[in-house]
């Protein structure tokens, strides 16, 4: 098989997201133990972000480090990209100088025309489509905390954007149940989400519908990077779509919070939600480095023989 790529949520198999996740555990475990591990010395990742970010460039620039290599920072407004030189040229010379690449952009195609050339994998670090990175850590969170995911329920408040996008894909492959509520005019699209059916999610017109039953309740900002121009309007329609304890309390049991952060307390979440006790934000947000280190090293390397865990 060719270069591996990580563009979306389903370019990995089922098979290699279990292997991912056990590695996670396993690299987490040895993390936390102070132990060295360093399978990627002398190798170099390249990100490169056209958006703003604060955990997605620290988990994978500590990561890196963490497992011996050297990660380099790339911007759109101190490099060539942008102004203006072709994604295909840029790949083939970020690709020839480096092992793996990280793109934050804007339309998923950009990733993609990138990832056509590259000589090295390419991780998929947000787009307006698409936040598998995101999704990876947070069905790493649900395990952690509650074990298998096969079978629960998710529900999902709020605008249809790259996260919400990312769960339904997820859900398709793990097999469980996306709630998506999301104000008229803000729906699904199955073809943008890249989704083969509607079997794994269930549309709510009342986010308190799609709260109830649910094992994990989760959310993200109103306004998504690149859409701020349409901030006034979604402050008004999504009003009703705040994740509140009322919410939570008709979830079930045991339900946990998750949000990817950067949060707006009084928005989309209420701050008695994101502090309170079914909030499990800050794990989700540290599992960003432990799944991406055991993405890097399943990208770069392969499947880790037993021997070597
Ligand atoms: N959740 C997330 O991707 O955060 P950053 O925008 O800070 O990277
Ligand atoms: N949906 C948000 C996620 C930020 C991490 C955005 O794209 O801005």
């Amino acid at each position: 098989m060719g270069v591996r790529h990580f563009l979306q949520f389903k370019d990995l198999s089922l098979e290699e997201l279990m292997h991912v996740f056990a590695r996670t555990r396993w690299i987490k475990d040895r993390f936390k133990r102070y132990e060295r591990y360093w399978p990627l010395t002398d190798r170099t990742l390249v990100m490169i972000f056209e958006k703003q970010s604060t955990r997605t460039r620290l988990s994978f620039e500590a990561g890196m480090q963490q497992l011996g290599g050297n990660a380099v920072f790339l911007s759109t407004r101190d490099s060539q990209l942008g102004r203006g030189e072709p994604v295909e040229d840029a790949a083939q010379v970020i690709s020839r100088m480096s092992d793996i690449v990280m793109i934050r952009t804007f339309e998923q195609e950009i990733l993609e025309r990138f990832a056509g050339v590259s000589r090295v994998p390419v991780i998929n670090g947000l787009t307006n489509e698409y936040h598998p990175c995101q999704i990876l850590a947070d069905i790493y969170t649900f395990i952690e905390q509650r074990g298998d995911i096969r079978g629960k329920t998710v529900a999902w408040i709020g605008d249809s954007n790259n996260v919400c996008n990312t769960w339904l894909q997820a859900a398709e492959l793990l097999d469980f149940n996306v709630h998506v509520s999301t104000p008229p005019g803000y729906e699904v699209e199955p073809e943008r989400a890249g989704l083969y059916g509607t079997d794994h999610y269930e549309e709510f017109r009342d986010p308190m519908g799609a709260a109830r039953g649910a094992d994990l309740v989760t959310t993200d900002v109103w306004t998504s990077m690149g859409f701020e121009a349409e901030n006034d309007e979604r402050k008004r329609d999504f009003e009703d779509w705040q994740v509140d304890a009322e919410m939570m309390r008709v979830a079930n049991k045991g339900a946990l919070f998750m949000h990817c952060l950067p949060a707006h307390r009084g928005e989309e979440v209420a701050a008695e939600v994101i502090d309170g006790p079914h909030s499990v934000v800050w794990d989700e947000a540290e599992n960003r480095l432990h799944t991406q280190k055991a993405l890097m090293e399943f990208l770069v390397l392969g499947k880790i023989k037993e021997s070597r865990e």
